[in-house]
């Protein structure tokens, strides 16, 4: 959820620095780039080399050491962070900051960036709740400064009381949230789609499958998430890397894929199905590496499970997305699977035009609607193609509201 974010850490001096070290391991774990600007207090408790490790990116904490002379250090850290934590925040540094002074690398940083600053606060209860300390914060809350309310409980100082550094979990579960697009189309929609190939094993060494990339079914799934959706993406194999913000299900086979499906079906709102699913499997999986002999060889086939027309009889609320791929009669067969297996939409693609189909970066397709509604999307990259499909299904859906499912 945090990828692409740019979180900078302003790591002031108290005890529960250790907790910080806790913080900026979960943030980089959750997929932020996390950078780490240290006073020299805080360097008391834990070398920077600690934070160094854990957020894979350089320390600051002088003022006056440039590590690259192509920009100012403290310039350029408060001009890259999305979002700036001083974790732990001590009194001293909240006095700093209230009052405008700046006077070493983690204040000058907080005086120069024009991002969100939270402040998450540790220290003894009685200083916590010193009237000058209020009045600080106070004076930083109207200035449009954040506060992660401290916790209450035993300090590091021998006393019960409020002043306990927020626990890194919840802190990062505030960081995440905050991060949630808010008021987009698909905002809180549970949207499941499938990509790629399906391989049905016939030893322990072949298999039967097809061309499918996953890079439409990639392109539904980052469309999706840009529209605010709690996106699972349901995967054959395939080496594309997942987009970011994604819940990526890997699967092999259409059986796997059917289970995974499923599984995510009955609170999911649109569930889209682009990946290309083998019809047939190997009646039999032989356990060892069938031998080559002389003679030729025949493998018998069986129907694997429709995915998609099992999902339309079970349909209820789901707004059901299926992709037709055809080499001949290609709207009426695309018609044909919609009608046949109860979708409220069909994606129609000549997988025999050169500008589309399998493997292609580009793709021109019909999206065809249960209300007749018909529309041609010439040759495109399918990014672009898929957050167009998005919007006018959602679009459809919420204009039409005759999709009587
Ligand atoms: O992955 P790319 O290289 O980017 O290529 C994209 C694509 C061509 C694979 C994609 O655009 C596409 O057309 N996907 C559907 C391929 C397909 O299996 O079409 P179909 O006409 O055979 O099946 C119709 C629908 O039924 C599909 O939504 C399919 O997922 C579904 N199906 C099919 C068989 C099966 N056993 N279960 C299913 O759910």
């Amino acid at each position: 959820m945090l990828a692409n974010k740019k979180i900078l850490i302003c790591v002031t001096g108290g005890i529960a620095v250790y907790k910080a070290v806790a913080l900026v391991s979960k943030l980089s774990q959750a997929g932020a780039d996390v950078k780490v600007v240290m006073t020299k207090s805080a360097m008391e408790f834990v070398t920077p080399l600690t934070f160094q490790a854990m957020s894979r990116n350089d320390v600051y904490f002088d003022t006056f050491d440039e590590k690259d002379s192509r920009v100012i250090a403290h310039i350029d850290l408060a001009d890259w962070a999305d979002l700036v934590i001083v974790a732990p925040a001590t009194a001293n540094v909240i006095g700093k900051v209230a009052n405008g002074i700046s006077d070493d690398m983690v204040t000058t940083v907080l005086l120069a960036t024009t991002a969100e600053v939270w402040f998450a606060p540790a220290m003894n209860v009685n200083m916590y709740e010193k009237r000058s300390v209020i009045r600080n914060i106070d004076t930083l809350a109207k200035d449009g400064y954040r506060f992660i309310e401290p916790s209450e409980g035993f300090l590091a100082c021998g006393y019960v009381g409020k002043g306990r550094l927020e626990e890194p979990e919840k802190i990062v579960k505030l960081v995440q949230e905050n991060f949630v697009p808010k008021n987009l189309p698909l905002t809180g929609k549970k949207v499941v789609i499938t990509a790629g190939p399906t391989r049905e094993r016939i030893d322990p060494v072949r298999y039967v499958s097809n061309f499918s990339s996953g890079k439409m079914g990639y392109a539904m799934a980052e469309a999706a998430t840009k529209l605010g959706a709690k996106t699972i993406l349901v995967s054959g194999p395939v080496s594309l890397n997942p987009p970011s913000g994604v819940q990526v299900i890997h699967v092999e086979s259409a059986a796997e894929m059917f289970e995974a499906v499923s599984r995510n079906y009955d609170d999911a709102e649109i569930v889209i199905k682009a990946a290309a699913v083998a019809d047939y499997r190997p009646a039999e999986i032989h356990p060892q590496k069938i031998k080559k002999s002389d003679s030729d060889s025949v493998i018998n086939l069986e129907r694997t499970t429709d995915i998609l027309k099992t999902l339309g009889e079970r349909k209820q609320q789901q707004i059901l997305v299926g992709f037709a791929a055809e080499t001949e009669n290609v709207i009426e067969n695309g018609m044909g699977k919609l009608e046949r297996k109860n979708l409220d939409f069909i994606i129609i693609n000549d997988v025999t035009d050169p500008d589309g189909g399998f493997g292609n970066d580009t793709n021109v397709v019909t999206l065809l609607s249960k209300n007749g509604t018909n529309k041609l999307y010439p040759a495109m990259p399918k990014n672009d193609l898929a957050t167009l499909l998005l919007e006018a299904i959602i679009e459809e859906v919420k204009v039409g509201n005759s999709h009587d499912r």
